[in-house]
């Protein structure tokens, strides 16, 4: 879809759908009282139709939640064949989570129209707290959220494609207030967000398309392939490691890992340079199980296809850089994804097995299905090498994650307070939320073992916090966050796929960290 923004006079625009937005009438309110409110666009395209759209809307055809819609069509006085009606729900109840229904509910009903292309007054979905720039991103995330597909592997009763082909965000025009100079600054202002948001979008859709693909073809090679792509399109140096590399490095947690597996592992290493070479990189590491059945420690059979999705931090750091790619984004960040398969196997890891870390350390591998834990960290001691700003790593780590946090929020462990807080405030902004976590001392004694420096697993309490106390232990010199994607990075159920979470996030903290205030 191509996305544009402009200053525009909504009556005049000749559009195959217009979309114009409605608080609904305070309840409670006494009948007289109780008139949808129209914003600004709908006033204007409602005069412009002698109050036809205040009729219908005083029919009450338009449900009152945020997201609900009503298609009315050839309306005399616009130039629009269809004009959408979009409910916002009540004014004092709007915020984020009903500007996201609503934008939610208009691509909806958009996508399932014959118009080929529709204009959306983007201001008058404003959340007031929020500027435009982040009412243009958050429109746009949410649209190619909605259309975005999955179907290229089945052949039959695919659902037909959308028609819709160009959207144009409207900043209403010509108030007789607001001069020229503001407006061309508004609109520049639009424009840059516009950019970033459909670059963003990419990464997201790439990130869901790898999480999607099925494990027996998205395998460790398949992802080094996806990553060569990707540095040939953007000009991106590339390094991927093979087995007698990791080898010779000493890699033997991960080495442990891939054991049982008849897939090659692959480390790869990926650097987008925007911002010249004196700049420290941000080092993105994502954890790259195409694959994990548990291993010796075999997973229970129910809903093992989720683990398809265990590859989901690599795909997040491959989409994450295709998004700062995509938009020339003035940022040194460097993807480090060690990936491999878990499987059970004649040469696969006992319980009970030690080996050695690349950092020196020796691990007592108590539970093969603690799998993740021992790739990050050769790679989170491989990454050093890059004298990073700082260094985040992203993993579908623990099911006790889920447990803590569900499905909303990511969990983040830090052990620097400030990358935290960047990290915190980054997912605020990008509506990619996280919620810290503790990653005290005090927990790192779940980790003893009798036969090594440390085990791979930590018990049942607290386990998503033990298991970033792990992977601590090899980050002591590096400011470093750890972000556990388990709840967040997929969907279960009807709905099952992947979300592309936390792309949008891991993007805003590349971009503010370059100093985009936007
Ligand atoms: N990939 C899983 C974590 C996971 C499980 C994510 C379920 C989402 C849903 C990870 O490799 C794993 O198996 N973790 C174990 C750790 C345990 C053995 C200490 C877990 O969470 O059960
Ligand atoms: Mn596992
Ligand atoms: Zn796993």
């Amino acid at each position: 879809m191509e996305f544009s923004i402009r200053a525009l006079a909504p009556e005049k625009a000749k559009t195959g759908c217009l979309v114009l937005a409605v608080f609904a009438a305070p309840s409670g309110a006494q009948p007289a009282l109780g008139a949808p409110v129209l914003m600004r666009t709908t006033q204007l395209a409602d005069q412009a139709a002698a109050g036809a759209l205040r009729r219908v809307l005083a029919q009450g055809d338009l449900a009152r939640k945020a997201g609900a819609t009503l298609l009315l069509q050839k309306i005399p006085g616009l130039a629009a064949e269809r004009v959408l009606l979009v409910s916002l729900g009540e004014h004092d109840d709007f915020n984020v989570t009903a500007f996201r229904e609503a934008v939610r509910g208009a691509a909806t009903a958009l996508k399932s129209l014959g118009a080929r292309d529709a204009v959306l007054p983007v201001a008058d979905f404003a959340v007031s707290s929020r500027g435009l720039p982040w009412t243009v991103r958050h429109a746009i995330l949410g649209i190619r959220e909605v259309f975005y597909r999955f179907d290229q592997l089945q052949t039959q009763k695919k659902p037909a494609a959308p028609v819709l082909a160009a959207l144009t965000l409207a900043i209403t025009g010509a108030p007789v207030t607001l001069r020229l100079q503001a407006e061309k600054k508004v609109l520049r202002e639009g424009q840059l967000a516009l950019r970033e948001a459909v670059a963003t979008a990419d990464g997201v859709d790439l990130a869901r398309t790898l999480g999607n693909l099925p494990p027996n073809l998205c395998t460790p090679s398949y992802l080094a392939d996806q990553a060569k792509k990707l540095a040939k399109q953007f000009k991106l140096g590339i390094e991927v490691l093979e087995r007698r590399d990791m080898e010779k490095l000493g890699m033997g947690a991960l080495l442990a890992v891939t054991r049982g597996s008849h897939q090659p592992p692959k480390l790869i290493v990926l650097h987008y340079s925007g911002a010249g070479e004196k700049k420290k990189p941000l080092v993105l590491v994502g954890k790259g199980i195409t694959f994990d059945t548990g291993g010796i420690s075999l997973k229970p059979g129910g809903e093992m296809d989720e683990m398809k999705f265990d590859m989901s931090g690599a795909g997040s750091v491959l989409g994450v850089i295709h998004a700062l790619a995509g938009m020339r984004a003035p940022v040194n960040v460097i993807g480090v994804i060690p990936a491999c398969e878990n499987m059970p196997g004649g040469a696969a890891t006992r319980p009970g097995d030690v080996v050695t870390t690349l950092s020196g350390q020796t691990v007592e591998i108590l539970n093969t299905d603690a799998e993740g834990r021992l790739i990050l960290c050769d790679a989170l001691t491989y990454a050093e090498r890059f004298n990073p700003q700082a260094m985040v790593d992203i993993a579908t780590l623990t099911g006790a994650c889920v447990i803590a946090l569900g499905h909303v929020a990511t969990g983040l462990f830090a052990n620097d307070q400030k990358l935290a807080d960047e990290i915190l405030a980054a997912g605020d902004d990008a509506w990619d939320r996280v919620w810290q976590m503790p990653l005290w001392e005090d927990y790192q004694e779940q980790l003893r073992s009798n036969f090594a420096d440390m085990a791979n697993i930590g018990g049942r309490p607290a386990g998503s916090v033990t298991a970033a106390c792990y992977l601590a232990r090899f980050t002591r010199k590096q400011k470093w966050a750890h972000l556990d994607i388990a709840g967040t990075a997929w969907r279960s159920g009807k709905d099952k796929g992947s979300t592309g979470r936390p792309v949008p996030l891991l993007v805003r903290l590349a971009l503010r960290r370059a100093g985009s205030r936007a």
